[in-house]
C-alpha cells in the first residue's frame, strides 16, 4: 500500500536524515526507484510533475501503474506517490486519482492567495489521509515548464504557511532547478536557519537537489531539511548511459535494438544514482 509522506518525514526530521523524492517519467523510472528503495531498505517518495503526469496520459494512469508495480514487485518499504509543483487543478486531480500526497505550489501567487488555496487543499488532502507540501519563496530555474524566480523565502511567511498545518514546507533558500550555474553562490544557510527556528518540527523540503555539493546537503539536513528532491540528475545519467549504449553500437548487435535492452543501461544508471543519493541523505535502513 502506498502511504502519505507525513510519518516518514516526521521520522526523518527526528532522526536527522532526509528522504529522497525522485521524479518519475515512465515505467523504467518507476521500477528503478522502487527496486533501489527496497534493496536499500529506504523510504522513498515518487514525484510526478504536471508535465510528467500529462506525458504518462494522466494522473489516473500514473497511480494505477505505480500501485500495480508496487504490489507486483512486493515492495515493503514506505512509498509515497506525490504530485510535484502542482497548481490548484492538478492538486485536485491527484486527490481524485489516488495519489497519497500533493504539493500545492502557490509560490508565484500573491501571498494571501497562496495562503487561502493552501488552507483549502490542506482540508481536502487531510480528510483523505494524504499529506500536503506547500512552497514559499519560489525555487529558481525551470522544471517542466514551471518557472521560479529564485528569491529566498521570508521566514515569517514560512511560519504562517507552516501554521496552517501542512506536512512539509518547501522554502526557497537560493536553490535552483536543473544544473547550477558556475557562479551559483550556494544555499543560504542563514535563511534556512531562520526558517527552521520559526517552524520548529516542520519537515523542510530542499528542491533542486541536482548538483548541490555533498557538504551543503549534509548541512541542510542538520538544519531541518527532511526531504530532498532530485530530478535532473537522474535524467542526465539516463541520457548518458543510453547514448553510450548506442554510440558503442550495442543497439546494432544481436537484438540490442529491443526496447527492453535499449532502455536497460539508462534504467540501471537511474538506480545507481538513487542509491548514491539515499546513502548521502542517510535514509538507508530507515524503512
Ligand atoms: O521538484 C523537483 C526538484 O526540485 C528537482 O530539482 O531537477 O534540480 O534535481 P532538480
Ligand atoms: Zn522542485
Amino acid at each position: 500500500m502506498l502511504v502519505s509522506a507525513a510519518e516518514m518525514l516526521r521520522k526523518a526530521k527526528e532522526g536527522h536524515y532526509a528522504v529522497g523524492q525522485f521524479n518519475i517519467n515512465n515505467l523504467e523510472w518507476t521500477k528503478a526507484v522502487l527496486t533501489t528503495a527496497e534493496e536499500l531498505h529506504s523510504p522513498v517518495i515518487l514525484g510526478v510533475s504536471m508535465g510528467a503526469g500529462k506525458y504518462m496520459t494522466g494522473y489516473k494512469t500514473v497511480a494505477a501503474m505505480v500501485k500495480a508495480m508496487h504490489d507486483s514487485l512486493g515492495i515493503t518499504v514506505p512509498v509515497c506517490l506525490h504530485l510535484d509543483h502542482g497548481d490548484y487543478d492538478a492538486a485536485k486531480a491527484c486527490i481524485e486519482a489516488g495519489f497519497t500526497s500533493i504539493m500545492f505550489d502557490g509560490s508565484h501567487l500573491p501571498f494571501d492567495e497562496n495562503l487561502a488555496k493552501t488552507t483549502e487543499l490542506i482540508g481536502i488532502a487531510h480528510s483523505k489521509g494524504m499529506s500536503i507540501e506547500a512552497e514559499v519563496g519560489a525555487i529558481g530555474g525551470e522544471e517542466d515548464g514551471v518557472i521560479g524566480m529564485g528569491e529566498c523565502a521570508d521566514p515569517n511567511e514560512c511560519k504562517m504557511i507552516a501554521d496552517l498545518g501542512v506536512d512539509m514546507l518547501a522554502a526557497g533558500i537560493g536553490n535552483i532547478h536543473g544544473v547550477y550555474p558556475p557562479d551559483w553562490k550556494g544555499l543560504s544557510f542563514e535563511t534556512l536557519d531562520a526558517i527552521q527556528k520559526l517552524t520548529g518540527k516542520m519537515p523542510l523540503v530542499l528542491h533542486g537537489g541536482t548538483g548541490i555539493p555533498d557538504d551543503q546537503i549534509k548541512k541542510a539536513i542538520s538544519l531541518g531539511v527532511s526531504k530532498i528532491n532530485v530530478n535532473t540528475e537522474c535524467q542526465l545519467v539516463f541520457a548518458a548511459a543510453t547514448r553510450k549504449y548506442i554510440e558503442e553500437g550495442k543497439d546494432q548487435k544481436g537484438k540490442g535494438f529491443d526496447p527492453r535492452k535499449l532502455l536497460l543501461p539508462g534504467t540501471i544508471a537511474i538506480g545507481d544514482k538513487v542509491k548514491e543519493k539515499m546513502e548521502l541523505f542517510g535514509s538507508v535502513d530507515k524503512a
